[in-house]
């Protein structure tokens, strides 16, 4: 059983294999926080509930006896504004009155295995009720009728929990959410390091650690997407902490959209840990009766470091928030056209990129941008989602049953959610883009953003991608969204409504996302968005593998990869060799083959030399597929620790096979280079392939294999293969 609950001291405590988390219902039903952090045997609980409580001047809920209690020192499961907790609130709801008092108590508990569904948002789920169990605490404020339902499911086997909130009106007054964060986490201690994953198109995802520090610090997105400015993934690891020592604490928001993640360090030398829907410009008027449902977080407790918070999200991702025919499917090998033509293509020239993929051994051909409307560049017919027959003569029909007949599976581009200016679309409904009226727009890209929020819309952007996607063979859709949301507002919202329309713009995305998945269980969804701009686990939820960037040179590319890696699975990681990248094309296929793998490029464009390298590459991906995918990542020598070389390993689950690469990326005079093996089984031993030599485990992990000899020039990377003997 993962969740207990002790009456005598009203303690929940939420056990996982490795983790406990224990919750305190304190006086006049103050839900209090506990303990987060590795597991506890139940003895003892409520020491922890001992308090500072005379700091600057905090007051105590009237009736209490003076200081004793006091909300402002006490760690909460819940911040509620306005109140004598003074630190960032988690929950801010403006009543009729006008004021934003909120104040939220213990009214009632249920437990129940399983995991329920959230409304309209992506979430992680069991595969079977046994898998995790939830803990539903639902809080009241007894003076407006709102109320907050905490939902806490514990997947036992993964040492993970999820959190996320349902906000209630039982009054018979309506009233105004301003701020409703899917979990706030006290802590009690200040001595973490934070480690953010910044960056921007090219460069996503890139890390970057500082010292908490006293007051509010933290990352966010006002972008209308969760944006390659700021992943939504915030870790806390212990001050002397490193990829695999000390405490990490990982926390993950499923959401596409603009998010806020804050910690604000108090006088106390707590951290308050806050996480949601972003509060800036956000508000959401709750009618009596009404439900309102955050997205929910992904919380990783790990005592080994860094690359053990990692492989834990992996898993977790892998099992439980991945779904669909192709959660475990091989996902086929792919040439996309994109970098190899633009848009400057006709049905022959596909067919030739086409043609050379299948005797490369390739198995899927994939159509990018410029098949639809007038689409020659980027200024036009985003919306005119039909063929455009001066391109493809015979239509799509023509195009996709020749690649058919050649062998190769087919995939498509779309970009949904945008509208040209330069459309048939926006000449007939120019109100269907997001604008305010009054005020010109900023146009980004040359394209303005269609306004998901509305019903009319999804209905257009179903029938119409529909149309293509019946008629056709099609396996693959990829999923693009090339610009931030600016002058946000819908033509349809009433205006004390306008500022629910980035959560409404997000929620009507997922929606349109849910019925062409549902409708077409078998086609593999690869989302995108500039590159990797929506890399976040509410898109994973719809599409099991993302472009990661456009940026597909090797050597930078590793880089995003392994901030990537901090909290997301190789499988989801969409990564191709391009003929633009520098080095060699053995180094952009070893660095390619960390994800679901392909290739981006014209075969004409390309040396005699190079499409034979190709040919040879292609069966040590297949023959890797499995270790990659579903084997544990283990960073050897990380970008961000050696600006010279890195290193990454696969293992398998039984440890008997291990993926080693290593990459110099720029040559340093000769040192003595050793490489020490993570995650393999002491007790084994282990042939490496191109030698035959045999190595034990443990001196694989405690020595290391010496690569002196290694040639070591900038951009030179190997790979060795290790099998248990
Ligand atoms: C984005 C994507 C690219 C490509 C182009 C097409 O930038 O990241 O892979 O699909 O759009 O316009």
């Amino acid at each position: 059983m993962s969740v207990k609950y002790f009456e005598e001291n009203r303690i929940f405590k939420l056990d996982s294999k490795n983790t406990s988390y224990v919750i305190k219902i304190f006086g006049e039903g103050y839900p209090l926080h506990l303990y987060f952090g590795a597991y506890i045997p139940d003895v003892n609980l409520t020491d922890f509930e001992k308090r500072n409580v005379y700091a600057s001047f905090s007051a105590w809920p009237e009736g209490y006896e003076p200081y004793t209690f006091t909300p402002d020192t006490y760690p909460m499961e819940i911040g509620c504004n306005g109140g004598a907790d003074m630190r960032i609130a988690s929950v801010q709801i403006r009543n009729s009155d006008g004021n934003a008092v909120t104040d939220m108590r213990y009214v009632s508990h249920k437990i129940y295995k399983g995991k329920p569904a959230l409304k309209g948002l992506p979430a992680l789920y069991a595969n079977t009720p046994d898998e995790c169990e939830t803990l539903e605490l639902t809080l009241r404020d007894s003076v407006t009728g709102a109320e907050c339902i905490l939902l806490y499911t514990v997947f036992e086997k993964h040492s993970a929990i999820t959190r996320s909130m349902i906000i209630k009106n039982t009054s018979e007054k309506s009233f105004v959410i301003e701020r409703a964060m899917s979990f706030c986490l006290d802590m009690n201690s200040k001595d973490y390091d934070l480690i953010t994953l910044y960056g921007r198109h090219y460069q996503e995802r890139d890390f970057e650690r500082r010292p908490l520090a006293h007051g509010t610090q933290g990352i966010g997105s006002r972008r209308g997407s969760s944006s390659a400015a700021q992943n939504p993934f915030m870790a806390l690891i212990s001050k002397n902490g490193n990829e695999d020592f000390g405490e990490a604490y990982g926390f993950n928001l499923v959401y596409s959209a603009n998010f806020k993640g804050e910690i604000e360090v108090d006088y106390n030398n707590s951290s308050r840990v806050i996480m949601g829907i972003n509060y800036d410009d956000f508000g959401w008027t709750l009618e009596p009766g009404d439900s309102f449902y955050t997205p929910e977080a992904a919380l990783v407790y790990s005592n080994e470091g860094l690359g053990g918070m990692s492989r834990t999200f992996h898993r977790l991702y892998n099992n439980n928030l991945i779904r669909g025919e192709w959660k475990n499917k091989k996902r086929p090998l792919l040439v996309n056209n994109w970098e190899g033509t633009g848009m400057d293509f006709d049905d022959e020239k596909l067919l030739n990129i086409a043609k050379w993929a299948k005797e490369t051994g390739i198995e899927m051909f994939v159509m990018d941008d410029g098949w639809f409307g007038k689409r020659n560049d980027d200024t036009s017919s985003l919306g005119d989602w039909t063929v455009n027959e001066e391109k493809l003569g015979g239509g799509i029909g023509s195009l996709v049953s020749r690649v058919k007949a050649l062998g190769l599976k087919f995939g498509i581009w779309y970009e949904p959610e945008m509208i040209s200016p330069n459309s048939d679309l926006y000449r007939e409904h120019p109100d269907w883009c997001i604008h305010v009226p009054g005020r010109k727009g900023s146009i980004g890209r040359h394209q303005l953003v269609i306004d998901m929020s509305r019903k009319d819309v999804r209905d257009y952007l179903f029938n119409i991608m529909s149309e293509v996607l019946e008629a056709n063979d099609i396996d693959y859709l990829k999923w693009d969204f090339n610009r931030n949301i600016t002058e946000a507002g819908s033509a349809l919202l009433p205006k004390e409504r306008q500022k629910e329309f980035y959560h409404r713009f997000i929620l009507g995305t997922y929606e349109l996302m849910d019925r062409i998945t549902s409708a077409y269980p078998h086609i593999l969804m690869e989302n995108c968005s500039g590159g990797g701009g929506r890399y976040d686990p509410g898109m994973m939820y719809y599409s099991p593998q993302i472009w990661c960037s456009d940026n597909t040179d090797a050597l930078s590319r590793v880089d995003i990869q392994f901030g990537s890696s901090l909290c997301y699975p190789a499988s989801v990681q969409g990564a191709h060799v391009s003929a633009s990248s520098r080095s060699s094309y053995e180094t952009k296929r070893n660095v390619a083959m960390w994800g679901s793998f392909g290739y981006e490029l014209d075969p004409e464009k390309i040396s005699e030399e190079a499409r034979n390298e190709i040919k040879t590459q292609i069966s040590d991906y297949h023959r890797h597929y499995d270790l990659i995918h579903s084997g544990d990542l283990y960073r050897i020598i990380s970008p961000w620790d050696d600006p010279y070389r890195c290193a990454w390993e696969f293992v398998c689950e039984d440890k008997s096979k291990v993926l080693l690469t290593v990459l110099i990326k720029f040559q340093k005079e000769p040192q003595n280079f050793f490489i020490r093996l993570k995650g393999l089984s002491p007790d084994k031993y282990y042939r490496l392939e191109e030698t035959g030599e045999v190595y034990s485990g443990a001196l694989l992990m405690n020595a290391g294999i010496s690569l002196f000899n290694m040639k070591r020039s900038d951009g030179y990377s190997k790979t060795f293969y290790f099998e248990e003997v």
